[in-house]
């Protein structure tokens, strides 16, 4: 099997999502994980183990890839250090062309600091002369309810901040139509080559009014509870200033309309009755619609 592509992050859901579409479409593919005895067995996938921030493993992984599919790494301190340490060596490994799992509207002062790694990131691979194309995600739609835990609680520096969060299947739909395209153009370019899509929902909510949602269409009872002042810790633990959430995004994209050509999950559509919380993301790889 000579392979072109590689997907990062298939233990999880974007990327997990990405290699099944991509298994189902008859694409070959090596997956690039951490952890191997976590990895689905798709058809048409090999396996290659390396973390982002052990060169020698990623450049033997990508060894004969073109296209790269990069999923952002989990919010670790290090998390910058490693996406440059990785993109660094993918280009020495050879690889032409990376499309990356950015954030919505990421910039090197972003109010949403975890957008800064992004930015940085995008920088770095743009800096490196190779194709790409950056997925700028908004906030996960679905993610709310992680954020929410057991407890219910959604925390966060928001106040009355909206954002347009996406569902990780249009994420996911994004990204297999761009890789689809790349994989019929190894050597050449592609219409996404150079472009960045912001990924948003259809609709701004308050993290309030997300709660609300999460209450009436799960039977769960969520709330909001609004951090204040600098220093607080909201997603993931990092360190936020105020209105972080009303930063990251009031737009509606055109992209996954256009690209896709439909309208984007609604976030009452994608959790009403899915009360239970461990199932829900397999669930949403499994809805992800088709190409
Ligand atoms: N926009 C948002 O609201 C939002 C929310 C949460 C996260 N994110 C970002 O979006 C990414 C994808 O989301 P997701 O829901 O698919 O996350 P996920 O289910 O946690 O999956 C993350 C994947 O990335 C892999 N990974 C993480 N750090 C890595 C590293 N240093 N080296 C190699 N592989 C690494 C993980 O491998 P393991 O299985 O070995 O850990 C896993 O396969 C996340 O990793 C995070 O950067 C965005």
């Amino acid at each position: 099997m000579t392979v072109r592509l590689a997907v990062t992050g298939a233990t999880g859901v974007v990327g997990g999502g990405v290699a099944r579409r991509l298994a189902t479409a008859g694409i070959e593919q090596r997956l690039v994980v951490r952890s191997p005895h976590r990895t689905p067995a798709l058809p048409g996938a090999e396996v290659a183990q390396a973390s982002y921030a052990d060169a020698p493993a990623v450049r033997a992984a990508l060894a004969g890839i073109d296209t790269l599919f990069m999923v952002s790494g989990s919010e670790e301190p290090n998390r910058l250090a490693a996406h440059l340490t990785f993109v660094d060596a993918a280009v020495e490994a050879g690889v032409r062309r990376i499309v990356y799992t950015s954030f919505f509207h990421a910039s090197p002062d972003s109010t949403f600091l975890l957008a800064r790694d992004h930015w940085h990131t995008e920088a770095r691979i743009r800096d490196a002369g190779l194709a790409f194309t950056f997925l700028r995600d908004n906030l996960y739609a679905d993610a709310f309810l992680d954020f929410a835990g057991p407890e219910g609680v959604i925390r966060g520096p928001a106040g009355n901040g909206q954002v347009s969060a996406v569902a990780r299947a249009d994420v996911i739909d994004a990204a297999v139509a761009v890789l689809l395209d790349a994989s019929k153009a190894p050597h050449g370019q592609t219409r996404h080559d150079g472009a960045s899509y912001g990924l948003t929902g259809p609709m701004a909510l308050t993290l309030a009014e997300i709660a609300e949602t999460i209450t009436r269409v799960t039977g769960r009872r969520a709330r909001y509870q609004a951090l204040h002042g600098q220093g607080t810790k909201g997603f993931a633990g990092q360190p936020q200033q105020p209105v972080a959430v009303a930063a990251c995004g009031h737009a509606c994209t055109e992209h996954v309309e256009t690209r896709r050509k439909r309208r984007p999950h609604q976030l009452t559509k994608r959790i009403g009755g899915r009360a239970v919380h461990g199932v829900f993301r397999r669930r949403l790889i499994d809805s992800a619609p088709s190409p």
